[in-house]
């Protein structure tokens, strides 16, 4: 059995079709037999957003997300960083042994420096946190995409850092698994579905948001009684990885036969979306509506977490004499 751990950061504006079927989905099938922990890195969050309100609000809804998606018999964990007793502290042990010089090379770093006149210092320590995220649970692969590919060779130059410097086996070093991507979910436009082209479909939005999204799917000026190619056609690309074969192939006879418009194939795959996604949509309102229930669940894994967590920092400890 492998532990398995990932960190998701909120972004504020939910859960898209893209994250989910290109992270969210593959994973899921991927628990089962494994040790699996998610977690949200808030102090990581904390770089960057500096509003309360803001900060709390993500937080709550990606908890609520994750929680609503999640099948009953999931093998997950999710908790929160920043109910870590001990992040800091180890943060701190391995900031003593990582050079300036290894820091400076942070992609992260370099991009905010391009970007801002004035970055903040957890910008430049961001991978030394994101470290001890990963080496505080003797983890052995971590998914991530591929924007975090060096900050997992840094973890691993950091964890080996430590055991040279003290001559022990102490960290473990974790392998990055980078998922290539497996399927283009296509945006409203028709490019990459991504936060920042705003061409997103939310998994959670209210349904007249989704509906106004779906609505607003680019497609040609093929008129209405003309037979079209579904294969052409974004709504159909994006049907295809929510509908049943079957229904799929009632759907691009309507295509093909012709007198079946765009509006037509959009209602169709709101309407699929909605049943696909309902049982998850229902939980997640239950968990927005009474956020104690998530604070529930989330008490008992921060618990769990906290305690393979403190462990390693009481070991630490004592290796490096404190
Ligand atoms: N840096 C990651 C991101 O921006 C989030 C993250 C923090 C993370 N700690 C982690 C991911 C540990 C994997 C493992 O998405």
């Amino acid at each position: 059995m492998k532990r398995i751990l990932t960190g998701v950061k909120p972004t504020g504006n939910g859960m898209h079709l893209g994250n989910y079927l290109g992270m969210y989905k593959p994973f899921v099938e991927q628990v089962h037999g494994q040790e699996w922990f998610l977690f949200l890195p808030d102090f990581h969050s904390l770089t960057s957003v500096h509003d309360a309100e803001v900060m709390l609000r993500n937080k709550h809804r990606l908890a609520a997300e994750l929680l609503a998606l999640m099948p009953e018999d999931s093998p997950f964990t999710i908790f929160e960083q920043s109910k870590m007793s001990h992040i800091n502290d180890i943060t701190w042990i391995l900031s003593s042994v990582t050079p300036y010089s290894l820091m400076l090379r942070a992609h992260s770093f370099k991009d905010s420096q391009n970007k801002n006149a004035d970055i903040n210092m957890a910008v430049f320590n961001y991978p030394i946190l994101m470290a001890a995220d990963i080496i505080g649970y003797d983890v052995d692969l971590v998914p991530v995409g591929k924007d975090q590919k060096q900050h997992l060779e840094f973890t691993r130059d950091i964890a080996g850092n430590f055991n040279r410097s003290y001559w022990v086996e102490f960290f473990k070093l974790p392998d990055a698994y980078i998922k290539e991507e497996l399927a283009l979910v296509p945006g409203l436009d028709g490019r990459k579905m991504s936060k920042s082209y705003d061409n997103f479909i939310g998994v959670f939005d209210d349904e007249k948001t989704l509906k106004k999204r779906v609505m607003s799917i680019v497609t040609d000026d093929t008129p209405l009684e003309a037979p079209k190619d579904p294969d052409s056609c974004n709504v159909y690309a994006l049907m295809k990885f929510f509908a049943s074969p079957e229904r799929l192939e009632i759907i691009a006879q309507k295509y093909r036969a012709g007198w079946y418009g765009y509006g037509h194939a959009k209602l169709e795959l709101l309407a699929i979306l909605l049943e696909y996604f309902a049982p998850a949509r229902e939980k997640y309102q239950t968990y927005m509506a009474d956020y104690s229930l998530v604070e529930a669940a989330l008490e008992k894994w921060n618990v769990l977490a906290n305690k393979i967590h403190s462990q390693k920092y009481e070991e630490l400890k004592k290796i490096v004499g404190l």
